[in-house]
């Protein structure tokens, strides 16, 4: 296919959303929204896109409830583990964006388990963002530089800083997928998406299947992306 977005990133939204039409607690709606997160990993990866980036928990999330926050640490910790066969089969390589060392143990602990059992793999790459914000990104990268130089004395460049996020063997996203309605960044990627494509769509993240990936990545296809300059 021509024009395929070598990089979708999502903000899956809509979960609580779900789960309130169907009468269920907000756990049920995340549960299922996982379900549709690796529906559409696989749906991607089956069309040829390269690099998926899924916006999972923030920096911001922490300011849910205790148990709606403890409750998606362990849904995540627990999809890894139970999830490793899936991400092997397809050749998946896993990688992590965020702040690592805030993380609860059992969270680190799968993360590196997936992470180094599928480094490896040449086929779609998966980033999963958790305790993940684009400004503690940015902040981590610039820190970075000055780790690796302490001496250094000349300014920080965009190559710099682009070389040293959190996942920076990834190319910027070329589209931004957003469910549920919301038109918003949330602190998502916020360096990489200077020349993002947005796709906004009302159905919630749960509902979300094949065809409203197709949708997406149709609506980028029929794009004319200028990066700040003419028509080609
Ligand atoms: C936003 O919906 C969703 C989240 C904060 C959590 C998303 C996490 C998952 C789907 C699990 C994915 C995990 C992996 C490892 C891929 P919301 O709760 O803000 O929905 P609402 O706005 O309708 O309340």
């Amino acid at each position: 296919m021509k024009n395929l977005p070598l990089h979708i990133a999502f903000i899956m939204d809509g979960n609580g959303r779900w789960a309130k039409n169907q009468g269920k607690p907000r756990s049920a709606g995340h549960r299922e929204g996982l379900t549709a997160a690796k529906r559409i990993v696989k749906a991607a990866s089956d069309i040829g896109i390269k690099y998926i980036t899924l916006y999972a928990f923030s920096t911001e999330n922490w300011k849910r409830t205790e148990d709606e926050v403890a409750f998606l640490m362990n849904l995540i910790s627990r999809h890894l583990r139970k999830e490793m066969d899936f991400y092997v089969k397809n050749r998946i390589r896993v990688v992590h964006s965020g702040d690592f060392s805030a993380l609860p143990d059992s969270v680190k602990y799968e993360i590196t388990s997936v992470t180094e059992a599928t480094a490896g793999f040449k086929g779609t790459a998966v980033n999963l963002a958790i305790n993940y914000g684009g400004r503690d990104e940015i902040i981590r990268a610039v820190n970075r530089i000055y780790d690796k130089s302490p001496e250094k004395r000349s300014p920080v460049t965009e190559q710099e800083i682009s070389e040293n996020l959190d996942c920076a063997d990834f190319p910027d996203p070329d589209l931004i997928v957003r469910s549920a309605g919301e038109r918003r960044l949330s602190n998502f990627l916020l360096w990489q998406c200077a020349y993002a494509e947005f796709y906004y769509s009302d159905k919630l993240w749960p509902d979300w299947d094949k065809s409203d990936l197709d949708a997406a990545v149709s609506s980028y296809r029929n794009r004319n992306r200028k990066f700040g300059g003419l028509n080609e």
